[in-house]
């Protein structure tokens, strides 16, 4: 069963690749504990994370729409009292949610499973662990009543993976910023974002070092973004059949969870490994630890990367191609880089000089542009 309230998800979603013969619901504030079906093993919820984010509007857990999470807990707890089996719980979300409010809405999620009697254990991973070009930090929560959590999101560890950047062919940024920070990634894009009630989901840019100057900064098309997520090209396009706004397949893709990194969580579900990971009782003071466990009332915080499946990493150079990409254009370009000249971010070797040869190409191509759309005076 899957529950989605937004049409263009719903669309991609009930494709038959997708969860096409899934039964299917729209509205999980109006949803009954009576329309889970019997013997369901896992619940799992990628909650709106506006409220968490940091670009969003800081209301944390009480905000009305990540509040969504909570009606998860009412349903669990109906089945409870009904005397129905509780499921395990797999939750996603932004890891700004440990220490927003000093962790207000992890509190609130923990006090919850603590009551109805589970053990728990989460864990921040990074995107780029499951082998994609994409800087992308999520923090996973998964819960059991009779497992041992640990042995899914604590299994396994896996040494950093620090790219070499003198043979990086690609980096990185993100051109909607320049304030207080670019979003640098070597040899990756930032995250991927689903749009908020802030602003539009936008591509991000990449500077290209070895492309000749002025055919440097260039944006991702739709496709490589859902390569980047683990998808196969074209996976959110049914969404243009309910939407043709541009942006909604890139809010499609920013919302989702990394192929890769589901994939991993699936198979240690179904295949518990051992956890041996270093542990200590957590004091509650200050920010929620990276990664914890826990049950009953008490925390553990742990020692884990964020790296833990150490899948064949796919460079951002080989996922995007000459074709796939666009330069970013002149408005784009010359905002970011007007904020970014107040400040003394952007000092990678070479990119202030891409910048300012890419501005002024597109100046000249668009005079070139103007002057041959003239009509000429006889
Ligand atoms: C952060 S996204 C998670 C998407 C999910 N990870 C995926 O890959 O399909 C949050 C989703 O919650 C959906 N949503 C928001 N309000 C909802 C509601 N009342 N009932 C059901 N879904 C809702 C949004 O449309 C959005 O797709």
């Amino acid at each position: 069963m899957l529950c989605e309230i937004w049409e263009p998800a719903r669309q991609v979603l009930s494709s038959d690749a997708v969860l096409g013969s899934a039964q299917s619901e729209r509205d999980i504030t109006g949803l009954s504990m009576r329309q889970i079906p019997d013997g369901v093993d896992l619940i799992t919820a990628g909650f709106p994370c506006t409220d968490l984010s940091q670009a969003g509007r800081k209301a944390g857990i009480a905000g009305e729409r990540s509040g969504l999470v909570l009606k998860v807990f009412v349903l669990l707890e109906e089945m409870q009292a009904s005397g129905r089996p509780l499921p395990d719980l797999l939750l996603e979300n932004v890891p700004n949610m440990l220490s927003l409010n000093r962790g207000a809405a992890m509190r609130a999620i923990v006090d919850r499973l603590d009551a109805l009697g589970y053990r728990w254990a989460y864990r921040t991973i990074d995107s780029r662990s499951a082998g994609v070009p994409q800087r992308r930090r999520r923090v996973f929560l998964h819960a059991s009543i009779d497992g041992d959590p640990r042995s899914v999101l604590l299994a396994d560890d896996d040494v950093i993976d620090v790219r070499d950047e003198s043979t990086v062919t690609a980096f990185g940024f993100s051109w909607t910023e320049g304030n207080r920070g670019v979003g640098w990634a070597v040899d990756a894009v930032p995250t991927l974002k689903g749009g908020s009630t802030l602003g539009i989901a936008s591509p991000p840019a990449i500077y290209l070092p070895n492309a000749p100057l002025g055919e440097q900064i260039v944006t991702p098309s739709i496709e490589d973004a859902e390569e980047m997520q683990g998808f196969e090209r074209g996976h959110t396009a049914a969404a243009i059949e309910i939407s043709k706004r541009p942006g909604t397949r890139w809010a499609l893709v920013g919302n989702a969870v990394t192929v890769g990194v589901a994939e991993w969580i699936g198979k240690r579900l179904i295949e518990p490994g051992v956890d041996e990971l270093a542990y200590a009782e957590w004091s509650g003071m200050g920010g929620w630890p990276k990664a914890a466990f826990g049950g009953g009332g008490r925390v553990f915080g742990v020692e884990a990367d964020e790296w833990p499946i150490g899948a064949h990493y796919r460079s951002l150079g080989d996922v995007i191609s000459p074709t796939s990409v666009t330069p970013l254009s002149l408005k784009a370009t010359s905002g970011f880089w007007g904020r970014l000249q107040k400040t003394n971010l952007g000092r990678h070797p070479g990119f202030r000089e891409a910048l300012d040869a890419h501005v002024e190409a597109a100046v000249n191509d668009q005079m070139a542009r103007s002057q041959a759309d003239m009509v000429p005076m006889t």
